[in-house]
């Protein structure tokens, strides 16, 4: 069983994400996306709120499920016998960081990482970005799926 991890915070998920996923999953037996639990940072979204909206946007993907972590990625990798680590690169500038997690990673446990070109469509995309836009009105419905765009007009609304 080829088994590899999409890892992130998804707060919330993006297209972006989701065009990785969906391409992760045609590359391997079983994909895994790993929602980090991190308690020192809170999100817009709680870890469940975004682990139902992972669930619901990749319902599609019969070898896709969601899990959470907490603590180191490759022990999460480890507990689900997953040896490869699948990050999207939207540009040079996200290189650095993933080079150094890459080689920490492998080093610390043997995990592989595979860096997959970012769609170009998505090359400017973040969660933040996306959040800093919803919250003073702008549209990001071409960013990011449908129901997180309601979850967003949402929580941004509410008091
Ligand atoms: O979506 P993000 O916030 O850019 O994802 C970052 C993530 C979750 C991939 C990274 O923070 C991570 O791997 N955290 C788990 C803790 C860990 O293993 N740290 C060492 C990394 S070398």
């Amino acid at each position: 069983m080829r088994r590899a991890v999409c890892p992130g915070s998804f707060d919330p998920v993006t297209n972006g994400h989701l065009d990785i996923v969906g391409r992760a999953s045609r590359l391997f037996d079983e994909v895994i996306v790993g929602v980090l639990i991190n308690q020192s940072k809170s999100g817009l979204f709680t870890v469940e709120e975004r682990i139902d909206m992972l669930r619901e946007v990749t319902s599609s993907y019969d070898n896709v499920r969601v899990e959470s972590f907490r603590g180191l990625l490759v022990d999460f990798c480890r507990a689900q016998q997953a040896s490869v680590l699948i990050k999207g690169l939207r540009a040079v500038s996200d290189f650095d960081y993933e080079l150094q997690m890459a080689q920490m990673n492998i080093g610390l446990a043997g995990v592989e990482t595979l860096f997959m070109p970012t769609n170009p469509l998505y090359s400017f995309l973040s969660s933040s970005l996306v959040k800093d836009v919803a919250k003073w009105g702008g549209d990001v419905s071409a960013h990011v799926p449908e129901l997180v765009r309601e979850a967003l007009a949402t929580r941004l609304t509410q008091p």
